[in-house]
């Protein structure tokens, strides 16, 4: 079977598009990512309406382009309108009634091309950004109707955690299994979130962030240090220069909150103030100048919570393998923390590739095609966004 994906619960807009065969391997055939990074740079953080702006003006292009690459866009033999596509295309209206530019585009291209063989559409439909939300949710169901298919709202945080299932590129693989029980640290720009994963589809919320994610804190400091967005992979790169030597400053210290609070929340902003305070004392030379040290600091900081809050649950769960995903998880010292870690303890470390860790569709479409087996599929008029949607 082919399943469509559609991501657009933050500032990426994604499409992928991944073939399941009966011997349960799977092949992702594209996946195409439009990011939104220079839109939102200004702003230093996502700008919900701008992004919603920008899902409309992408999707209907990476659709095409996607369908292009898998050979699947065939152009329609016309054969004169009949009354059906009349009331085909006030409903379409109806579905996309808050996304007029994007049914401009998308009108086209359906009158245009023949239904692609595909078998089921999938869509995030929540956490993320509401406004952003509701353009991709939208999309799939004007698709689904359309081409009459079955749809899948996929949890983007349980996307992020099947994003270790995904294969390299399009390298075909065969059911790689992760030895369950799997504590799972999910740490993007929206969340930070310490689960218990018994299986695809059993997972318990042991603990998340009280206030910003990891992901937000990095593009917080990094706002504050004018360093651009998003801030985390800067950081981590300046904070590297320090690592190597070239600048030396040991008497920084920033606290790691809530590292011994004895459950397993985080809380990151009191550490974004101690950094504000200690950058309102410099001068922009000593600013200049401390930059590295500040950001490998700060990276430090979160990682020590981050990792031994993790290790925690992992012992206290007895769990068989540490699983690392979202965004964060694209960074090199957190990745190298886990991995020796969870060496350490004997256990087994997943960590997807780094174009897998920040949002892709790729994860959406694995993610709907393991929920088949386990769940209804619904029809497009049952699904709707949720922005504060939880794992569970
Ligand atoms: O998963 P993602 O693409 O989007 C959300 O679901 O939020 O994560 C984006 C977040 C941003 O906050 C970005 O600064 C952070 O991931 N990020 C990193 C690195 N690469 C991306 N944080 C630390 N180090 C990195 N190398
Ligand atoms: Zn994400």
């Amino acid at each position: 079977m082919k399943v469509l994906a559609i991501e657009t619960s933050c500032d990426e807009t994604s499409i992928a598009v991944m073939q399941f065969d009966a011997d349960g391997s799977f092949k992702l055939l594209s996946n195409i990512v439009s990011s939104q990074v220079k839109i939102h740079a200004p702003f230093g953080g996502v700008v919900p309406m701008l992004a919603k702006q920008e899902h409309q003006k992408n999707l209907v292009p990476i659709l095409k382009h996607s369908l292009v690459e898998t050979d699947l866009l065939k152009i329609r033999k016309s054969k004169g309108k009949n009354q059906n596509d009349n009331t085909k295309d006030i409903i379409l209206k109806e579905i996309l009634a808050r996304e007029e530019t994007l049914l401009k585009k998308l009108l086209p291209l359906l009158k245009k091309y023949k239904k692609p063989d595909i078998d089921l559409i999938a869509v995030t439909n929540g956490p993320g950004l509401e406004p952003a939300l509701w353009v991709g949710v939208n999309f799939a169901k004007a698709l689904a109707y359309y081409w009459n298919l079955p749809i899948i709202p996929v949890n983007h945080v349980e996307a992020h955690i099947i994003a270790n299932w995904l294969p390299d590129a399009t390298r075909l693989v065969t059911s790689t299994k992760l030895p369950y029980p799997i504590i799972c640290l999910v740490v993007s720009g929206g969340h930070t979130q310490l689960i218990l994963m018994r299986d695809v589809g059993v997972y318990k919320i042991l603990g998340e962030t009280r206030d910003d994610a990891a992901g937000e804190a990095f593009d917080k400091l990094a706002k504050m240090l004018n360093l651009g967005y998003p801030g985390g992979p800067i950081v981590a790169k300046i904070a590297n220069q320090f690592k190597i030597g070239t600048l030396k400053f040991k008497i920084l210290k920033f606290p790691r909150p809530m590292i011994n609070s004895g459950d397993f929340d985080f809380s990151f902003s009191g550490l974004k103030t101690a950094a504000l305070y200690f950058v309102k004392t410099l001068s922009s030379s000593q600013l200049k100048k401390l930059t590295p040290a500040i950001c490998a600091e700060f990276q430090q900081a979160v990682i020590d919570v981050l990792a031994q809050k993790t290790i925690r649950a992992a012992k206290e769960f007895n769990v068989k393998t540490i699983l690392l995903s979202g965004g964060v998880a694209a960074n090199d010292f957190l990745r190298e923390t886990l991995s020796l870690a969870t060496n350490h303890l004997s256990l087994d470390f997943s960590v997807p590739p780094k174009n897998f860790c920040t949002d892709n569709a790729a994860m959406i479409a694995l993610t709907a095609y393991l929920k088949t087996k386990k769940i209804k599929i619904n029809s497009w008029k049952q699904i709707k966004v949720d922005a504060n949607l939880r794992i569970t």
